[in-house]
């Protein structure tokens, strides 16, 4: 996991030649819809054991059945809400739940508008109450623009307050992350990758095509 040096509190797994591996087969075009959700899955349950590795553990009693030694829990993995974004989330959710299994759920369908204005409709919300304790997951392979995630993160403040909010992504391209950071410094990112920019049509290049088309082979 890497700091990125142009923001703070955005990270992402370069270092990683596990994730590099599964993010090469995403952005594969040969590879199917099978072969990209499980790609998605593994991206978010091992993204996931990354995330936990900066969560607040606490030192625990534990017996064995042979004799008592000290253990640890992670204590705020068991305050865990994650937010799916419709549709390209879904796979990245199921793999994340492998990891927080007490997690809270929230849905939200949130899609772009066409170019050039790239307007986002939000027609289904459905978000857990938040609690001070809640680390709250943002579940999003693809940060664009930024716009889907600026209305989604507007939205879950409106159900309380967190401990932190992160997003998760798959790939980022530079111009999204700013503008999330702009408004939304206290808001931390974990990407697989930030890649080099965005084209017209506000795909990230190189990237890998639509996340939603590919997972569902549905455009
Ligand atoms: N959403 C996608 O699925 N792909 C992109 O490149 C940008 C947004």
């Amino acid at each position: 996991m890497i700091e990125d040096k142009r923001w703070k509190g955005v990270y992402s797994f370069d270092d990683s030649p596990y994730l590099m591996e599964v993010l090469t087969e995403l952005r594969d075009k040969e590879t199917d819809s099978i072969a990209f959700r499980k790609g998605l899955v593994k991206l978010g349950r091992f993204m996931g054991y990354e995330i936990i590795k900066t969560m607040e553990t606490e030192k625990v009693k534990v017996e064995t059945p042979l004799e008592e030694t000290e253990g640890i829990i992670v204590k705020d993995r068991r305050n865990v809400v994650i937010v799916t974004v419709l549709r390209a989330a879904v796979p990245l959710m199921e793999g994340l739940v492998k990891v927080f299994e007490h997690a809270r759920i929230g849905i939200v369908s949130a899609s772009r508008g066409k170019a050039p204005k790239f307007e986002i409709e939000m027609n289904y919300i459905k978000i857990p109450q938040i609690t001070p304790e809640d680390t709250v997951i943002i579940a999003d392979p693809m940060i664009a623009t930024g716009s889907t995630l600026l209305r989604v993160i507007e939205e879950v403040k409106k159900y309380g307050t967190p401990k932190r909010i992160i997003v998760l992504g798959v790939l980022a391209a530079p111009e999204g992350i700013t503008r999330i950071k702009e408004k939304f410094p206290e808001v931390e990112i974990f990407v697989t990758k930030i890649d080099r920019e965005l084209n017209d049509k506000g795909y990230i290049l190189p990237g890998l095509g639509d996340a939603g088309d590919r997972a569902f082979g549905a455009p």
